[in-house]
């Protein structure tokens, strides 16, 4: 059932546990994600990066695809269709192709010109029924070109930004997108209660998802965290899986070339990251 992610997260911050946020990039990635969400009566969120939405030819045919999908396997949980790292341009094109959420990055442009432009989507986006979520501090390490420096957010500009009537706030806490490196010095939480303390009920959001340690992902949520987003996760699982079944010479066995056989594995892989990501954040049950 495609919804905003209003509902679902402001559930998730009142009830201790966070919905994930699992990026797509092609048919067997959605159906995955959809699939499990279902299994698990979880809540869930479709994160589509400007650069997937390219990939997948445009925001019409992702939002067409997922509205059908969505009816097809008569998936029954709430599902948000959610703009990931929005450029402004970006926003507005997926507010027209049908997305049911958006984000807006504001967060490399001086907090002024940020405020101004959330502002603006803010409005646009509660006239169409839509949930939307800002940046403030950048989330460090490159998705999709867009590159971030993982600086931690000054808690009193993201009262300025929350004050504005998001949906949902994604802070800097010294998170960052990709592989952690092994010199990471974690997360902020210093910062994050910080953060908590000034923007209240706002649910917070966690990017950067993938190779959390389970217990910083737990102190986050007690923390006011209720997305979480994970993306290179299912990107490694899913080339593993496929490596396996191509080192194992399972592509030349009779018709092991069939690309619904090729692609099985690494769309079963999906299937078990975003079941254990489901379990770790609380979300199971919560649909
Ligand atoms: P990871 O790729 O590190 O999981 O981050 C995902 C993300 O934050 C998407 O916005």
């Amino acid at each position: 059932m495609l919804v905003s992610a209003t509902e679902m997260l402001k559930k998730a911050k009142e009830g201790h546990y966070a919905v994930g946020q699992f990026n797509i990039n092609n048919l067997e990635w959605t159906k995955s994600i959809l699939q499990t969400a279902q299994e698990l009566n979880s809540p869930v969120i479709l994160g589509v990066s400007e650069g997937a939405g390219k990939y997948m030819t445009g925001f019409n045919t992702v939002a067409a695809m997922v509205k059908a999908m969505d009816q097809d396997l008569g998936i029954t949980v709430p599902v948000a269709l959610h703009l990931d790292h929005g450029t402004y341009d970006g926003c507005y094109k997926c507010i027209k192709a049908g997305f049911t959420s958006i984000m807006f990055d504001g967060s490399h442009y001086a907090i002024e010109e940020n405020i101004e432009k959330t502002k603006e989507l803010v409005a646009v986006a509660h006239a169409m029924g839509m949930s939307i979520e800002a940046e403030v501090g950048s989330i460090g390490g490159e998705e999709d070109g867009v590159v971030g420096m993982g600086e931690c957010a000054d808690p009193a500009e993201c009262k300025q930004i929350a004050d504005l009537g998001v949906d949902m706030l994604a802070a800097g806490i010294g998170n960052i997108h990709g592989k952690y490196p092994a010199n990471w010095a974690g997360l902020s939480f210093e910062t994050l209660d910080a953060i908590q303390q000034k923007t209240g009920v706002m649910p917070l959001v966690l990017h950067g998802g993938t190779g959390i340690p389970e217990d910083m992902i737990k102190k986050a949520i007690s923390l006011g965290v209720a997305k979480i987003n994970v993306n290179t996760e299912c990107q490694l699982s899913f080339q593993e899986a496929t490596r396996k079944y191509v080192e194992a010479g399972k592509d030349l066995e009779g018709k092991g070339f069939d690309p619904r056989k090729l692609l099985a594995p690494g769309a079963e892989a999906i299937k078990a990251t975003v079941k254990t990501k489901m379990e770790l954040f609380g979300s199971v049950g919560k649909a």
